[in-house]
């Protein structure tokens, strides 16, 4: 028989003001702990149900990290977890942080209606491009951003005013990719983003894990140099090793199965991670027993930065 939840329904925003710096603000941002990522129809393609892993598994489902388009808005999940109140995530899937114009007053209202309705405690989302052209329904490209400081600012100033607009603070996350453009190593990129936003961040293990191995680089490269301190998010997601005639690559699928360096990365980071609010295993797209495993070794290796 299924328990009762046993989490504590939403409190809402409580952020810092605008303009106290990003070392304030952290400290009225809730602590979380593990989640769940969902997305629209993620269930009907035939993955897991939130409320029940929240109800048979507690500590896997803390919250819920809600992957958004304003054109679809919420599926039935996403309103039965809204429903009972709990905790929640906003994470963007259909803005261009770094072209002024994506940041439109109509999609600036649809979302603050949104947010009025899901009460999330932040904003995050792929810092890339979700679109090409003007913005379309379903459209989810998503390519990375130009590795280069020119375009580290524009990022940095759209950051800053989808906060202003919000009220909320929006967490940059680094994008998957394959291949990628601009004298900067994606670490550094971000690092000159954070400062220049004054702003927090949603660091995905698996996509920098993928960015690592398509450089030849060492996991951890140029992590030594990065400001742990503001990763106020992780991801951890699976990815699944393809070779396409002899140039070995990882897609980024979201599966159970979570390269080896990621959780060498995750072990890593946890400890030196001192605003670490959040973390979400993304794997919406799985049956739910097939991703407790996952969940289970999450758990352990964070239990000592989410206590119960
Ligand atoms: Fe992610």
């Amino acid at each position: 028989m299924a328990r009762s939840i046993e989490m504590q329904p939403r409190e809402g925003p409580r952020q810092g003001a605008p303009s106290a710096p990003f070392s304030e603000r952290v400290r009225r941002l809730p602590t979380l702990g593990l989640g769940v990522s969902t997305e629209y129809g993620a269930r009907s393609a035939g993955g897991l149900d939130p409320l029940r892993l929240a109800r048979e598994h507690p500590r896997f489902a803390r919250f819920l990290e809600v992957g958004v388009e304003v054109e679809r808005g919420l599926d039935a999940d996403a309103e039965a977890w809204i429903a009972q109140g709990l905790p929640s995530t906003y994470h963007f899937l259909d803005v261009n942080l770094d072209e002024p114009e994506d940041l439109d007053d109509a999609w600036l209202a649809r979302v603050r209606t949104l947010v009025a309705r899901l009460r999330p405690a932040w904003l995050c989302g792929d810092a890339g491009l979700w679109h090409f052209g003007p913005r379309e329904r379903g459209h989810m490209l998503l390519l990375p951003p130009i590795l280069t400081r020119e375009s580290a600012a524009a990022l940095a100033s759209g950051i800053a005013t989808l906060r202003a607009a919000t009220g909320l603070e929006v967490l940059p996350e680094n994008p998957p990719g394959q291949v990628f453009v601009g004298d900067l190593h994606l670490l550094d990129f971000f690092a000159e983003v954070l400062v220049q936003a004054d702003t927090g961040m949603l660091l995905d293990l698996a996509h920098l894990a993928i960015y690592q191995r398509s450089q030849g680089l060492p996991p951890d490269f140029a992590l030594d140099r990065f400001p742990l301190e503001r990763v106020v998010e992780i991801h951890v997601a699976g990815g699944t090793e393809r070779d396409h005639q002899g140039l070995a690559w990882v897609e980024d699928l979201h599966g159970v199965e979570v390269l080896p360096e990621v959780w060498d990365l995750l072990a890593a980071i946890v400890p030196r991670a001192d605003n670490l609010k959040a973390l979400v295993f993304e794997c919406e797209r799985n049956p739910l027993a097939e991703t407790l495993a996952g969940f289970q070794r999450l758990a352990a290796l964070t239990a000592p930065r989410f206590s119960p």
